[in-house]
């Protein structure tokens, strides 16, 4: 789909749905989410972020999808098409530092991904006990080399994907294999809910105790709103691009949000209650569901191959979201700065291979280089998703409400008038008030100015 710039377009509804939810699906949802959730609360953190989705969310990525589909363009020429005076590709700028940043470490997680179900084929996540399985975390991340090669090689499938223009390949892969996902993880869902632990962790993730709604707390759900959805960045516009006229841009938006959002529930559903019949602290942060998942899948009739398809799903999952925030830099450089597809591919994964390497190593000999506390890839997931992307979307929601001819809006969301939109008044309302200044407070208040 993305090879050429002949504009090829989705044939049909659930193509559009199954690369969107491609992109939305993967790490964001079944280890960022669970990590996030126990850091900042359980509830608190999960009604927050469901807040985010449904009042910012949703609109911005309307908002991505018009401009995208409406310019046919990638973030920059779709900017400049539509507004040629002002500073607008600055928008974009903020989307490749962020690609980049999330590329590299996002790799690193993606190379856990790849240890662990070479792990499971091996036979050595028989273990005997949960101390077992944190000593096993703890040990391969802290090895010297291992997480590094793990990271190189995953970019270096990244790369080999992408520089031959076969995303179509793996994004048909995807399509049947998140459906799996989606089976296996409701299987693991029912099985967490059979354990000791089930009302102690669905307490802790449905019952928020509001008090502990905090600056760190909404800046952290924000983060991980704009992470899940792949907003901010100009992910979606790029793949909205290829939407044909008659792709329903609310209900594509919505389903999307829908489907991601689910799969993020049913991971902290599998999580919690294993944390608790584990006594596992869920404020492990990063390393949360890599040392609870192996256990869960441990104690299931027929283990390591319930270990090794999960693993190798989620490694699919990360792949074609990796695919898709690896389009960003490359359509910059090859659009804008007239670089063949070799060229531009190699430049972003040499890019994300020095940083992925240093992100790797900041759980090892780098991990004394820390910053208020936060180690490299802590700052790299902080910096690129707390900041940059919820900044990127309050550009285009703000670019969108304010600055968008209204009959582009118009046409945009209701196919040039041929299908009826009830909702498009409460979408504008939000890309011009809601999203805008609620981004901002909540920036505000985590630096402590309000
Ligand atoms: N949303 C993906 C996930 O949850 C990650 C991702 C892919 C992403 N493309 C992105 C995040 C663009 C931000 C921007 O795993």
């Amino acid at each position: 789909m993305l090879q050429n710039d002949n504009r090829a377009q989705f044939s049909t509804r659930l193509g559009v749905i199954a690369t969107t939810v491609g992109s939305a699906v993967g790490l964001g949802n079944i280890w960022r989410f669970p990590y996030e959730a126990g850091t900042h609360g359980g509830g608190a953190f999960l009604i927050t972020y469901l807040c985010f989705i449904f009042a910012f969310g949703i609109p911005i990525l309307c908002a991505e999808f018009m401009i995208g589909r409406g310019t046919h363009s990638n973030i920059f020429g779709a900017f400049r098409q539509l507004r040629s005076s002002g500073k607008w590709h600055w928008v974009g700028y903020i989307g490749i530092v962020a690609s980049i940043m999330i590329l590299s470490f996002y790799s690193v997680v993606a190379g856990w991904t790849l240890e662990y179900l070479y792990q499971s084929i091996t036979g050595a996540l028989n273990l005997n006990s949960q101390e077992a399985y944190h000593a096993q975390f703890q040990q391969f991340s802290t090895h010297p080399w291992r997480p590094l090669l793990w990271t190189i090689l995953f970019l270096i499938v990244n790369f080999v994907i992408v520089i031959r223009g076969v995303q179509k390949g793996i994004e048909r892969m995807s399509n049947i294999m998140m459906p799996i996902l989606f089976l296996i993880l409701i299987i693991f869902c029912v099985n967490s809910l059979l354990m000791p632990g089930a009302k102690e962790g669905l307490e802790f993730l449905f019952s928020p105790d509001f008090s502990k709604i905090d600056s760190s707390v909404m800046v952290s759900a924000m983060g991980q709103a704009f992470f899940s959805l792949s907003l901010g960045l100009g992910t979606m516009m790029t793949y909205a691009s290829y939407f044909s006229k008659e792709t329903h841009i609310v209900k594509s938006a919505t389903i999307t949000a829908c489907l991601d959002t689910t799969v993020a529930i049913l991971s902290g559903v599998i999580i919690f209650p294993a944390v608790f019949t584990f006594g596992v602290s869920p404020t492990q942060g990063p390393a949360l569901v890599f040392e609870v998942l192996p256990n869960i899948f441990n104690q299931l009739p027929g283990g390591s191959l319930w270990s090794i398809l999960f693993f190798f799903l989620l490694f699919i999952a990360s792949l074609s979201s990796t695919i898709s925030m690896s389009e960003v830099s490359i359509a910059y450089f090859t659009e804008e700065k007239k670089m063949s597809r070799n060229k531009a591919t190699i430049l972003n994964t040499a890019i994300a291979l020095i940083f992925g390497t240093l992100c790797a190593l900041s759980f090892n000999c780098l991990d004394n280089i820390t910053i208020a506390g936060m180690t490299i890839f802590s700052i790299f997931d902080y910096v690129s998703s707390n900041i940059l992307l919820p900044a990127g979307g309050m550009f285009i929601s703000f670019f969108a409400g304010w600055l968008l001819d209204r009959s582009f809006i118009h046409n945009q969301l209701t196919n040039n008038g041929s299908v009826k939109v009830r909702v498009t008044k409460a979408i504008i309302f939000s890309l011009k008030y809601v999203a805008p200044t609620g981004i901002i407070l909540v920036f505000l208040s985590s630096l402590k100015l309000i």
